[in-house]
């Protein structure tokens, strides 16, 4: 079966060709970035606009990465929420409108189930069950993935993602809008203990996280005249012992030995480096899907539809409704 996944929830558009038997052959994506920098975040109705105007190109060039002819496509899996409903809408309806050209079945998929099964697509791949971390702009979430379709969330952030705290921090330090891997370059520069973030929640039980503290302590050291790379590092380490603090939690509640880590902040290296340690000295694996895999992407989407079509899964409805928010 060949699967045509579709992904437009926030500011990537993206369309993926996934074969079940050959694997991904197409991962076509384009980013919004450059749309939405100036005004400091992303602008929903800019990004539903530009989804409308990139998808068929982003159809087309994935065709022709894959040598197939649309007619090869034999289902379609898009991304039917959370996300931006505007945004969202425009993936729905170019999925449904295809699946009726093609005759072909479509699936709502959930975005973070395919951030979650992403690594699924690697040859190098975390075995069931595995506890997924997932850290992005938009999320920061500690689930046990038991099987397909068997997830428990066991902690998430109360208030701002960890990307959200890096791009919020990054922004009071001027370097640009997303600005997570500008503070992480500036951070090589800095003393990782120059200035004493807190650590927040560690002192309470429970595997929730909060971020946004960190970025009023980063104004207070910006508003100090402290140095900008030391307040990079500091600010890293803070959220880098955090993070590692609750996910060595979650391994003794669950017992599991593979970690994912996945979402845009997976891309940060130093974070990589403390969990393999940390995986390394407790006889487990983590696993890392390249950062292809780990930002917003359609191949997680494919392959997410893939596994549930297998399953005999279909959309219910004619129409096409999206769930912006989706628990
Ligand atoms: O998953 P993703 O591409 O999409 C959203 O959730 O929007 O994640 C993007 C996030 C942004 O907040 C970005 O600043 C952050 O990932 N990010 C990083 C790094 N690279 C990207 N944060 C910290 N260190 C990095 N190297
Ligand atoms: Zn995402």
């Amino acid at each position: 079966m060949r699967v045509l996944g579709i992904e437009t929830s926030c500011d990537e558009t993206a369309i993926a060709i996934y074969d079940t038997t050959r694997g991904l052959l197409a991962n076509q994506i384009h980013s919004q970035t450059d749309v939405h920098a100036c005004y400091g975040g992303v602008v929903p109705e800019l990004a539903a606009r530009d989804h409308v105007r990139k998808l068929p190109l982003l159809f087309r060039a994935a065709l022709i990465e894959a040598n197939l002819r649309r007619d090869q496509i034999n289902a379609i899996g898009y991304t039917a929420g959370p996300g931006l409903q505007g945004a969202l809408m425009t993936g729905a309806a170019f999925a449904k409108g295809l699946a009726r050209a093609l005759q072909c079945p479509a699936l709502g998929v959930h975005h973070l189930e395919g951030h979650v099964l992403a690594p699924l697509l690697e040859e190098e791949r975390p075995q069931f069950p595995f506890l997924a971390v997932l850290v992005s702009g938009g999320h920061t979430q500690l689930i046990a993935v038991k099987a397909l379709g068997d997830y428990a969330l066991l902690g998430e952030s109360i208030d701002d993602a960890v990307g959200e705290a890096f791009d919020k921090s990054a922004k009071l330090m001027g370097l640009g809008y997303p600005g997570g891997a500008a503070l992480s370059q500036l951070a090589q520069r800095g003393r990782r203990d120059a200035i004493r973030f807190p650590r927040p929640m560690i002192d309470r039980p429970g595997l929730d996280f909060s971020f946004s503290g960190l970025k009023t302590a980063v104004a207070l050291a910006i508003a100090a005249g402290k140095d900008h790379a030391d307040i990079a590092a500091s600010f890293e380490q803070a959220v880098i012992d955090t993070l590692a603090i609750k996910i060595g939690r979650a391994l003794e509640q669950t017992g599991y030995r593979h970690v994912v880590l996945a979402g845009g902040v997976a891309a940060n290296r130093p974070l990589r480096l403390r969990l393999k340690e940390m995986m390394d000295e407790r006889g487990g694996q983590v696993f890392y899907p390249p950062p292809i895999l780990c930002t917003d992407n359609a191949a997680m989407i494919a392959l997410v539809a893939a596994l549930r079509l297998e399953r005999g899964e279909r959309d219910a409805a004619a129409g096409f409704e999206v769930r912006p928010r989706w628990p």
